[in-house]
């Protein structure tokens, strides 16, 4: 497919042509403006002398960068794209005919069969000789160009040349082969991206989506198909974290100490037995202890891991190990009562719930709901990595676990933050989960859409697995080069529109499409526009409905979770808007919690309340703006000096419970589990 030609590139959709061939000059330049005839030909370009009067686009002797020109040939009509035009002269008369140069590169064939239907082919089988004429291209052969062999191929748009033309996507190539969407700012990549999920949710409804969403604003844009999750909603255990994963959390996006790592992967595994010895049926039963590594998804407790520290500390008295310890115990408290990383800490009273996490993740079943987008803008930049991590290993992982059944499209946003082309940059292990879908996810049914403002920035490793590509404007010289390596031979061509592309213009080339195309998107409705909640906001206010309470906006930006910030109060952190939920499948299967700080077995003493990471972000954030405090400027106000800090919190460890089988939903039961079970092993 990728050797199949370039495409029509014309703005006009006036397309006329004359068939007559008639050789007499004076019939020719009153009769047959339109047509040209070949004065030089080799093996893949042509030149066609013509002669041309007015020049303006609604003329039949229009000849114009980027339209398409056939050529005949005996029977069949050989393609070529216009890509140069002169006056052969470097004069231009507005009063006479003037001869003129049409430079074209030759791009297939249309042969018509037995029944007279105009099929397009790559290859040429006769090329043009002396005198051939040519003319612009009917709309019944660029229709014939643009035909997707594909029978369940479907329109996301209309051909820029003629918007007569339907531009053709075959969905499931779209997604079995991974695709992309690239294209300077503003130009509507992330419309563009909505309006292919909303097809492929149509075609493919056993595939999920999940959206990695940086700016928060997919959830306006699905409002019927979508949930959303952000770091108020989310529930993603520590300890579903892997090695690597928790390490970047604990520091902070910054290079992690050896000893200190070499520690968490031995007391781990430990800290896991330990879990898994004190009542947790469903583990003892399941699982040889020999296999449970650092990284293996089951639960422990924090307490758990904390005390085996702190023994190892008692055994290596005067050692140089301790100072590591020391700190990895630090670094762990911390981490455990951040009030940021709630997510991942929040529910002391540990539970297998990985079943509910997956399932609500990623919509098994999805009730109607087959997206998810997942709201990052709010999250502290170093969660950002790992989170992303996790799910996108999560993603591939389940596709392998469930043979197949759980199918899912990993839609990366802004993907250069993720797998950028520097190798030392970006976070390795989501890059690694996503060079994983890349490479082997189309096998078992993982799939990538990567979105991104600057192509050349991109793992070029990871991009070169993308198969379908839409490439909007781009102005910058590197970024274009990107393309035109990404393009087949004979189109490459069609590069050269990348600057001048119009918005929702696309040069559309690849496995989802029957011949590279220049398409124009459909027109998205303004309530499906990504972010459209912000543009209501600003018509408000620019009609003057709305009036700007700077008050309430620094009341926003201190506490963006809500003064009293928790589970059941939803904030678009990137914007400041409260947004209540479609729907909370994961905000519901966690116990709240006030439950989990003074649950019915009163396992945390009033002194230990202080370790609730909302009563001690309420206490620190009152503590920062109080009248003789004032506001830190200019500080980091979760690395106060040592004497100001909290109390190191004291965990107890919880008694060992009988974990209550998490309600399933109900595709996931027992299948579910096993499905689990399988990748943990
Ligand atoms: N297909 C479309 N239908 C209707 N409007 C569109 C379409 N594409 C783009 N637009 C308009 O252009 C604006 C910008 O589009 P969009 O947010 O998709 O750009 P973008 O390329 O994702 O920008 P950024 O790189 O900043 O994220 C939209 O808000 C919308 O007004
Ligand atoms: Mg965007």
């Amino acid at each position: 497919m990728q050797d199949r030609p370039a495409d029509a590139l014309s703005m006009s959709s006036d397309i006329r042509s004359s068939d007559n061939q008639s050789p007499d000059r004076s019939q020719f330049v009153e009769r047959n403006r339109t047509e040209g005839h070949v004065v030089s030909c080799d093996g893949t370009h042509a030149v066609i002398a013509a002669l041309a009067g007015r020049g303006d686009p609604a003329s039949e002797d229009y000849w114009a960068v980027g339209q398409l020109i056939s050529i005949r040939v005996d029977n069949n009509r050989v393609v070529g794209m216009l890509f140069k035009v002169d006056t052969n002269t470097g004069l231009w008369s507005s009063d006479v005919s003037n001869l003129i140069h049409i430079h074209v590169e030759l791009v297939g064939e249309i042969v018509e069969d037995e029944h007279g239907k105009a099929k397009f082919t790559g290859g040429i089988s006769s090329y043009p000789h002396l005198g051939a004429i040519a003319h612009r291209i009917r709309k019944v052969d660029l229709a014939a160009i643009y035909e997707n062999d594909d029978e369940r191929a479907i329109p996301i748009g209309f051909l820029s040349q003629n918007n007569e033309i339907p531009a053709l996507i075959s969905i499931d190539s779209l997604i079995s082969r991974h695709f992309a969407v690239v294209g300077t700012t503003g130009v509507g990549k992330s419309t563009a991206v909505t309006l292919l999920l909303r097809k492929i949710v149509g075609t493919r409804p056993d595939v999920r989506i999940l959206i990695l969403d940086p700016h928060n604003e997919f959830s306006s844009a699905f409002p019927d198909l979508a949930i959303t999750i952000n770091d108020s909603d989310l529930d993603l255990p520590f300890w579903m974290f892997r090695l690597e994963e928790f390490t970047e959390v604990l520091f902070r996006g910054r290079p992690a100490i050896p000893e200190e790592v070499d520690a968490l992967r031995d007391l781990i595994p430990l800290a896991k037995m330990q879990f898994k010895g004190s009542g947790q049926p469903r583990l003892r039963k399941s699982h040889d202890s020999s296999a449970i590594t650092s990284d293996t998804p089951v639960p422990y407790r924090i307490s758990d891991l904390t005390s085996l520290i702190e023994e190892r500390i008692g055994m290596l008295e005067g050692r140089a190990e301790r100072p590591f310890l020391k700190a990895l115990k630090n670094r762990i408290d911390a981490a455990a009562n951040d009030p940021r990383y709630r997510f991942m800490f929040a529910n002391r009273t540990i539970e297998d719930n990985i079943v509910d996490v997956v399932s609500s993740i990623f919509r098994i079943p999805d009730n109607g709901k087959p997206i998810t987008a997942f709201q990052m803008s709010g999250m502290p930049s170093e969660i950002v990595n790992s989170v992303a991590s996790v799910l996108c290993r999560l993603a591939f992982d389940l596709a392998i676990w469930s043979k197949s059944q759980i199918q899912t499209l990993v839609v990366c946003e802004e993907a250069h933050r993720y797998i950028p082309t520097d190798k030392t940059a970006g976070f390795a292990p989501t890059r690694s989960a996503i060079a994983r879908i890349a490479k082997e996810g189309r096998k078992y049914g993982v799939y990538l859409g990567i979105v991104s403002q600057r192509p050349g920035e991109l793992d070029e490793t990871i991009l070169s697995q993308c198969n379908t590509f839409f490439s909007m404007r781009l102005g910058n010289e590197r970024d274009q080069e990107i393309m035109r390596k990404a393009i087949s031979g004979s189109s490459r061509s069609a590069i050269n529109f990348l600057p001048s592309l119009a918005n929702r213009e696309a040069i559309a080339f690849g496995q989802g499409v029957s011949t590279p195309m220049r398409m124009t998107f459909e027109k998205v409705e303004k309530a499906k526009l990504p972010g459209n909640h912000l543009y209501d906001e600003q018509a408000a206010v620019q009609t003057g409905d709305a009036m700007i309470e700077v008050e309430d906006v620094i009341h926003m930006m201190r506490f963006p979770r809500g003064e009293h910030g928790g589970p059941d109060e939803h904030y678009d952190r990137g914007n400041g808007i409260k947004q209540p939920l479609g729907e909370r499948p994961v905000g519901e299967q966690r116990p709240s919690l006030e439950g989990s700080f003074h649950d019915d077995e009163g396992l945390l003493s009033p002194n230990e309340v202080s370790a609730n990471p909302l009563q001690a972000e309420r206490e620190e954030l009152a503590r920062l703006f109080s009248d003789d405090g004032g506001l830190r400027s200019g500080r980091d106000r979760f690395a106060r000096p040592e004497h100001e800090r909290d109390p190191a919190p004291t965990f107890r460890p919880e008694p060992a419970r009988p974990t209550s089988q998490p309600q399933s939903s109900p595709s996931s039961g027992s299948s579910g589990r096993d499905l689990i079970n399988r990748f943990r092993k």
